[in-house]
């Protein structure tokens, strides 16, 4: 089965063809970050504009080497998302839907990061049960997938984004938008012998007795730093360091930890911050110490594009009337 699928929750338009869930065989991603650089952070109104000029052309391009005949259903990504963004793909989906007379199948945009993990072709499929850790731009979730639609919610975060975390404290250090990637870049500069660190960060929730996350607190303990007079003492890239070193911790932590708890035959990961070197390896060491195989996506499917809209949507092959879908800019797990 050939499912097209589309993203638009954000600031990427993408739009691909999938054949079975794995095999990718068209796809194009349209990103309008340059765009937000200079507000350091996205504009909704610009990605929502930017969203509206490019979709023709991204599904355009997708399609050429293709004909109707040849899809046999449509999937979007319906939530969580910026509204204006959220619409252009929803009504965009619902139109080729109608007109090419394809099932339609909503699908959340947080399912979309985890079935990242199902489009390596050359690699085993993950297996259930399975830990999932899904850390974005927006959220921070600890699932438990018994199977495909048989999903637990564990725990997430009470206050900021582990992507939003990275960005925010870039901001502060004065590192451009998105600033994960620019973290990892100062963290890595840090030379050898300086990483005998005196300054230490919180690990804000690391043993608390659930499943859940919180980031602001770390955020503000870094903005109280770098207004203090030991923000002479201790270098940005040592702040980008330890601040790194701290975040990681925690979602290795509770990721390891709810693996121990539910017995899961594998872990995976999705979502932007997926791409974070340190995360990779260290969740990689601890789960192999457990006998636990960990998966990440490949890095460019780590951030949004429509391949993994169409796979979710083929594990999940749930379809709805187009009249009674809706961009759900709120939507989360129920
Ligand atoms: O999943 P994504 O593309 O967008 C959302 O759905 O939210 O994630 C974007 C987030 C940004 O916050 C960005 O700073 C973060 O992923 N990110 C990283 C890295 N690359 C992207 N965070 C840490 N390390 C990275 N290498
Ligand atoms: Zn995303």
């Amino acid at each position: 089965m050939r499912i097209l699928g589309i993203e638009t929750t954000c600031d990427e338009t993408g739009v691909a063809i999938v054949e079975d869930g794995r095999k990718v065989l068209s796809s194009i991603v349209s990103c309008s970050v340059e765009l937000h650089k200079k507000y350091k952070g996205i504009v909704p109104e610009v990605a929502a504009r930017e969203q509206v000029r490019v979709i023709i052309p991204v599904l355009r391009e997708t399609i050429y080497n293709f004909k109707p005949n040849d899809i046999d259903a449509i999937a979007v990504a319906v939530g969580p998302g910026l509204v204006g963004s959220l619409l252009v793909g929803v009504e965009t989906a619902k139109a080729l839907s109608l007109v090419w007379n394809k099932p339609l199948i909503p699908v959340n945009h947080l399912m979309g990061h985890i079935y990242a993990n199902w489009l390596m072709q050359n690699s085993k499929l993950p297996k259930f049960p399975l830990v999932a850790l899904i850390v974005s731009g927006g959220h921070t979730d600890l699932l438990l997938m018994i199977d495909h639609n048989q999903i637990k919610w564990l725990g997430g975060t009470l206050d900021d984004a582990a992507g939003e975390a990275f960005d925010k404290v870039a901001r502060i250090l004065g590192l451009p938008y998105p600033g994960g990637p620019e973290i990892e870049r100062l963290a890595q500069q840090l030379t050898t012998d300086k990483k005998q660190l005196t300054l230490k960060l919180p690990k804000p929730m690391i043993d608390s007795n659930n499943f859940d996350f919180s980031f602001s607190g770390l955020k503000t303990a870094v903005v109280n730093l770098v207004h203090s007079s030991q923000f002479i003492v201790h270098s940005r890239e040592e702040i980008a360091y330890e601040f790194q070193q701290a975040i990681v911790d925690v979602l290795v932590s509770k990721t390891i930890k709810a693996a121990g708890k539910f017995k899961a035959k594998s872990i995976i990961v999705g979502g932007g911050v997926a791409a974070n070197k340190l995360l990779r390896s260290r969740l990689t060491v601890h789960g192999s110490q457990l006998g636990i195989p960990v998966r990440f996506p490949p890095i460019e499917l780590c951030t949004d594009n429509g391949t993994v809209i169409a796979s979710a949507a083929f594990f999940n092959f749930k379809p709805v009337p187009p009249e009674k879908i809706q961009a759900q800019p709120g939507l989360y797990f129920s």
